[in-house]
């Protein structure tokens, strides 16, 4: 069965995808587009063509399944040429999203009509390729050089209402409209009044417009970080624009055609992926959440609540004092406030979101409650106090989540009498941007309980992944090697500075000391003094140890492994001396470092520990991995994930570095690991 249905009404030939669940451009779809215009263009009774896709969205792109293999004929450019070389005009009806090869299509027709709230975009460079199909050319005659350009390197969507965009579209139609029928009156009468040509945008030339080339290499370069494919396609626009149309879409496409093959296009890919793998399976049962309930106005507190109140949700925050009630509601306002001042939200959603939460200082408040979640001080006791409390007034089927980050929820779990309600939800901080969430699953938690996180997930439009009980469950637990293997590497002569600049030359979002120093250095030395330190592990977070009881705490005192007084962070002799005296101490000798060992080292920690925990059964598979580091610690997209990075590397490769670090640091750090099992 053809991906394309013909049917004429009237003059009007309307080609209709039906290619689910994203009309993505696959082979077959690109065979039966070719087949279709090729039957109705040469009908001379056919006055107009409409374009037009069933389902949600008009073509959504390539189908990036594809991309993993030879490219197959007819390829994307075979059937653009066909579209904008008919002599009947082609109208693009456009609905939901319509991206890369879905724009670069959209572009080609002569005519394009949408609903208002279409988004368009070329999405490409997020997946370590370029436009191949003239989309950057035709979009620079249609919406001007730069506004093309910016499209095509942010690889952000926008909105057809955009006012840089207003040239795209011939017509707009409200959201509710029919788009298929207000399309059809559109194009009958245009052709009442003869007014449809096969006008072709991509045959025209580029007027000669100034164009801030060396603006535009600015914001690419700042906001590409690791991925190189935006600098690249920047570099080839900026030579190339000014070509005929056909040349220069050539051009591109060979650069398109080189890049898909490449190591940063197949991590991306990977990422893609992932992130819709581990969203899959969801909505077995209806949803059943509506309100909601925060513990703790603290920062995470306050930053869970803002997270709930955007997705819609009216949320009780509870406090033991009015005064930590004002201060988190203070935290609440301003950070709404700031939104608001940049654009990012308006008036009427301000005031919606903050009429969303309530605060209160008695239990009483929560009897109603779907969800409550506590991010309260970390501590058991704590903590089982507020769950005991939970368990008296909260109605039955109302799940009880703790936003632990070491705790052993089995054990909250038992100061109730419904642990099959109880459960963690670990965010990241800050809670209110960071993607990561984990679910932890205690010992008694039921499916249903963890199945209704994994839609709320959704709905807070985080990525979510299921983890088992451990210390620091998955997350944490693996950042926590990483932290000790550059623990580790300050003793044995590797810079403060050093380390930080390797790892985000690595392209980490920020250096892991500066980390420690941002999040307070005493947070995880507290974390850890709660359990035995391991003894053979000798220099296990001396540095963090030291530097707590010297009362560098990071940037909240001031100092930490930097010093803060300055404009830009300096290391004082204090903490050299700290280091040098650890290292003496335990007999570590010191030795020379470059940014490649360090990186290494910090990525293979990650991958030992990560493959215990898969090998452990605390998370189900190892995307699991890749998707806690891209979303929770900064993890370069562009390079996949530690998981990813441990496929290219390969198994026998890891297995010589890791029996190095073995032979150096013993059996207990460097454990044997079947990696074959995992890197298959
Ligand atoms: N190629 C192949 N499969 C695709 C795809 C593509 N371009 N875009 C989406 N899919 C698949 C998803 O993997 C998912 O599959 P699954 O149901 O087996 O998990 C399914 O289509 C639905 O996608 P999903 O993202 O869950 O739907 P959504 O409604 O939330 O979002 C889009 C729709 C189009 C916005 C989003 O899927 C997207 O951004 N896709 C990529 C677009 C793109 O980058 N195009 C340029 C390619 S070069």
């Amino acid at each position: 069965m053809s991906l394309v249905n013909v049917c004429v009404i009237d003059q009007i030939a309307v080609l209709e995808i039906n290619s689910p669940p994203v009309n993505a451009l696959s082979a077959a779809l690109r065979q039966d587009m070719i087949d279709a215009f090729s039957q109705v263009q040469s009908d001379e009774q056919i006055k107009a063509i409409a374009l037009h896709c069933l389902g949600s969205t008009f073509i959504c792109g390539a189908d990036i399944r594809e991309f993993d293999g030879e490219p197959i004929a007819p390829h994307l450019p075979q059937v653009i040429h066909l579209i904008e070389q008919s002599k009947t005009p082609v109208i693009a009806l456009l609905h939901g999203h319509v991206l890369g090869g879905g724009l670069e299509v959209a572009a080609a027709c002569h005519y394009r009509l949408a609903l208002e709230n279409t988004n368009i975009g070329l999405p490409e460079v997020g997946l370590g390729v370029v436009p191949g199909a003239g989309g950057c050319q035709r979009m620079m005659r249609l919406a001007g050089v730069e506004n093309a350009v910016k499209l095509a390197t942010s690889g952000r969507p926008v909105k057809v209402t955009h006012p840089d965009y207003s040239g795209v579209c011939d017509a707009l139609f409200a959201p509710s409209d029919d788009l298929f029928e207000n399309g059809l009156s559109w194009i009958n009468s245009q052709l009442e009044k003869q007014a449809l040509t096969p006008k072709t945008t991509g045959l025209n030339s580029v007027d000669e417009v100034p164009v801030d080339w060396a603006s535009l290499k600015k914001t690419v370069a700042r906001a590409a970080k690791s991925n190189p494919v935006p600098g690249q396609l920047l570099e080839q626009l900026a030579n190339e624009y000014q070509l005929p149309t056909l040349e220069a879409e050539q051009n591109t496409r060979e650069l398109f055609l080189e890049l898909r093959q490449s190591v940063v296009a197949k991590a991306l890919r990977h990422a893609f992926f992932v992130e819709k793998k581990m969203q899959a399976g969801r909505s077995k049962n209806a949803f059943r959440i509506e309100q909601t309930a925060v513990i703790g106005a603290g920062t995470m507190g306050s930053a869970i609540a803002l997270c709930l109140a955007d997705a819609g949700f009216e949320v009780v925050l509870l406090e033991q004092s009015q005064e930590a009630l004002d201060r988190g509601m203070g935290r609440i306002k301003d950070e709404y406030a700031k939104s608001l001042a940049k654009g990012r939200i308006n008036q009427q959603q301000h005031d919606a979101r903050i009429a969303l939460i309530s605060a209160s200082c008695d239990y009483q408040s929560l009897a109603q409650t779907d969800l409550v979640i506590e991010a309260a001080f970390e501590s058991l006791e704590v903590k089982q106090s507020i769950f005991s409390k939970l368990d008296e007034v909260c109605k039955a089927g109302a799940i009880l989540a703790t936003n632990t980050s070491y705790l052993d929820i089995d054990v909250i779990a038992q100061s109730t009498t419904r642990p099959e309600s109880v459960l963690g939800l670990h965010f990241f901080s800050p809670a209110n941007i960071m993607k990561l969430l984990e679910i932890v699953k205690a010992d008694k938690t039921s499916d249903e309980a963890l199945e209704q996180m994994q839609q709320l997930a959704k709905k807070l439009r985080k990525q979510a992944v299921t983890v088992g009980v451990c210390f620091g469950f998955a997350a944490n637990r693996i950042y926590t090697r990483y932290g000790r293997e550059v623990q580790q590497m300050l003793l044995e002569g590797a810079g403060i500075e050093q380390i930080d600049t390797a790892m985000r030359e690595f392209g980490m979002a920020m250096g892991p000391l500066s980390v420690q120093d941002l999040s307070g250095i005493d947070i995880g030395h507290n974390a850890r003094s709660q359990y035995p330190q391991p003894e053979y592990d000798k220099g296990y977070f001396k540095v963090s140890a030291a530097l707590v009881e010297a009362g560098r705490l990071g940037r909240k005192t001031g100092s930490g492994f930097y010093n803060y007084s300055a404009q830009q962070p300096t290391i004082d002799q204090q903490v050299v001396d700290i280091i040098a005296n650890l290292s003496k101490e335990l007999n570590i000798e010191s030795k020379l470092f470059d940014a490649q060992t360090i990186q290494q080292r910090a990525i293979l920690a990650m991958i030992c520990e990560a493959v215990k925990v898969i090998d452990e059964g605390i998370v189900s598979e190892k995307d699991a991995i890749d998707l806690i580091w891209l979303h929770g610690y900064g993890f370069p997209r562009a390079k996949g994930g530690p998981m990813f990075l441990a496929q290219q590397w390969g198994v026998e490769q890891l297995q010589a570095q890791m029996s190095e670090l073995r032979d150096s640091q013993g059996e207990k750090i460097w454990p044997p690991l079947d990696l074959a099992k995992y890197l298959a």
